[in-house]
């Protein structure tokens, strides 16, 4: 009789934990330009509600939210052809303006989200407006099993720039797709448009190209890694891998469907010694090289006085463009020293035209990129080397390199290492931290207090500022939770610096609806950092 009360009792709280009737709130990241509450009855999302979407380019977005729904909440939603006058969450773009995945003429990316008590409307100007509804309702529903109330409310939105990027290093350590693709469902998650893919370095070539198959059997793998931040200990174990180009296009789709533009990065003509190991007749020793096992910056480059260097580089572009649709291809640049050039007399044989080193292999690269009708993007360093306006500037010493480059009309990406350098630390107590960092330190506060347009940029040249990144090097995450913990929740704040308005931004607010915002986080069980909630952190001595 007793086995019998409790059993009851058991499954009643069961059915009531089932049925309870949870409730929506609108307190998301990023913050909406507008949300407006309004009074009256409110929708409740049951296993009735259908999802309608006005035209057939919409049907992707409307898998997402089904996909969502059911995540959140178990509630299998039902895509319908018709429209109905209740219990229905329709799709449609108004007002459309071009809506295509070319960055920087991105646009289509505002929506209007209203609900009431028959209906949710999402309205993009293009698909990935609605997509961003969709995020934004979303990120809205609690993560609880059951039926939802969403109360009435509009919503307005648009991003405040056109470039929203979140970098990963995968020449450092190697990431399979399965986890780029799931780091790219982290970007859509935060709102982020541009991911950019660095896919060479030193210590590892990590794309497929036909014509030069060498980089990827010798230049994607190393024998060994240095052992903390280069000491004297090497570990000895293999490490490698890359993508196929077939891979590689999958995530390009993958990106597309939500609505990020895959940037790749092939770093040249410094960081360049998995290149070298794999044909090192384009350095200007001859070499031997070997796949770099140290971090930092290696003195080796490739040979600005051999020809065979631009026939390679002018392969590369020609499979990465194939593959890669992105109107911006980045070509690197960064800490390339000088002193191989200096030496070597077939660099000391050319005509550079007054030019330096790097600004003559620039200007020999930049133009063939140009002619395919693509357009350049470098670290900020091709601008002090001489690259042409326009060529864009990603600006990682700081934002004074970017707010110089706007001055003199190129297109800037703002990724400063005092903010955007998602590899440096988020708390001083390192001792309690993974060995991970890479020693600077910005907490989460830092990177919220971000302005990507400096006050030094003048009003006619703003428009040059297409946006923010940040950057998650990779020499120090060697898992895939390293990357998420370093990234999360930092990427919620740079998602609010990059899309809201400066005058909606507000930090003691963010950190009531990042606490919110971790409950997603815990559903997709993506780790994150927990300096911002001391209580949850796992910090009890060992007896
Ligand atoms: C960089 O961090 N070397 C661009
Ligand atoms: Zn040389």
């Amino acid at each position: 009789m007793r086995f019998r009360f409790y059993l009851m009792t058991a499954m009643s709280c069961y059915y009531v934990l089932l049925s309870a009737q949870q409730k929506a709130c609108y307190d998301i990241i990023p913050q909406p330009l507008n949300v407006e509450e309004k009074t009256g009855e409110a929708f409740v999302i049951n296993a009735q509600t259908s999802v309608y979407c006005d035209r057939e380019g919409l049907s992707r977005e409307a898998d997402f939210l089904v996909e969502y729904i059911k995540h959140k909440t178990g509630i299998q939603l039902v895509k319908s052809a018709r429209k109905e006058k209740s219990n229905q969450i329709q799709l449609s773009v108004k007002n459309e303006k071009n809506a295509n995945m070319i960055w920087p003429q991105q646009s289509g990316e505002d929506y209007k989200l209203t609900v009431d008590k028959n209906i949710i409307c999402i309205e993009g100007n293009g698909s990935a407006g609605v997509f961003y509804g969709i995020q934004s309702l979303r990120k809205s529903l609690p993560v609880a099993k059951g039926t939802v109330e969403l109360s009435p409310v509009v919503i307005t939105d648009s991003p405040r720039f056109v470039y929203r990027g979140m970098h990963l290093d995968c020449s450092r350590h190697f990431f399979d797709i399965e986890f780029v693709k799931e780091y790219i469902d982290i970007l859509a998650f935060h709102n982020m448009n541009v991911f950019h893919w660095h896919l060479s370095d030193d210590q590892g070539w990590r794309i497929e190209m036909k014509r030069h198959p060498r980089l990827t059997e010798i230049g994607a793998w190393r024998s060994g890694t240095v052992l903390g931040h280069n000491s004297d200990l090497d570990d000895s174990i293999p490490h490698g891998g890359f993508y196929t180009q077939e891979q590689a296009r999958e995530i390009v789709r993958y990106a597309q469907e939500r609505h990020i533009t895959v940037m790749p990065e092939i770093d040249l003509p410094g960081h360049t010694k998995a290149v070298l190991a794999s044909y090192p007749e384009l350095g200007c020793t001859g070499g031997p090289y070997e796949v770099g096992h140290r971090w930092g910056v290696y003195a080796d480059v490739l040979c600005m006085g051999n020809p065979k260097c631009y026939d390679l580089v002018r392969d590369i572009i020609d499979e990465l463009t194939d593959i890669f649709p992105s109107k911006y291809i980045h070509i690197g640049g960064d800490e390339t020293p000088t002193v191989r050039w200096e030496a070597c007399p077939k660099c000391n044989a050319i005509d550079r035209k007054g030019m330096t080193y790097q600004g003559y292999f620039t200007h020999q690269i930049v133009p063939y990129l140009e002619a395919k009708g693509r357009r350049a993007i470098g670290w900020d360093e091709i601008l002090y080397t001489g690259a042409d306006t326009n060529t864009a500037i990603m600006s990682w010493r700081g934002s004074d390199p970017g707010a110089e480059a706007a001055a003199k009309g190129h297109d800037v990406v703002m990724a400063p290492t005092s903010h955007c350098y998602f590899d440096y630390q988020q708390s001083k107590d390192v001792i309690h931290e993974p060995d991970n960092s890479d020693g600077g330190y910005i907490p989460v506060d830092k990177v919220y207090s971000l302005d990507p347009v400096p006050a030094k940029v003048k009003d006619e040249t703003r428009k040059h500022i297409l946006g923010v990144q940040a950057n998650a090097w990779a020499e120090h995450l060697r898992t895939t939770g390293m990357v998420e913990y370093m990234t999360l929740p930092r990427m919620a704040a740079l998602s609010e610096v990059a899309w809201t308005q400066p005058e909606k931004k507000d930090y003691k607010d963010f950190v009531r609806r990042v606490t919110r915002l971790t409950e997603d986080y815990e559903s997709y069980h993506w780790q994150y950092a927990k300096h911002l909630w001391p209580e949850r952190r796992n910090n009890q001595a060992l007896e």
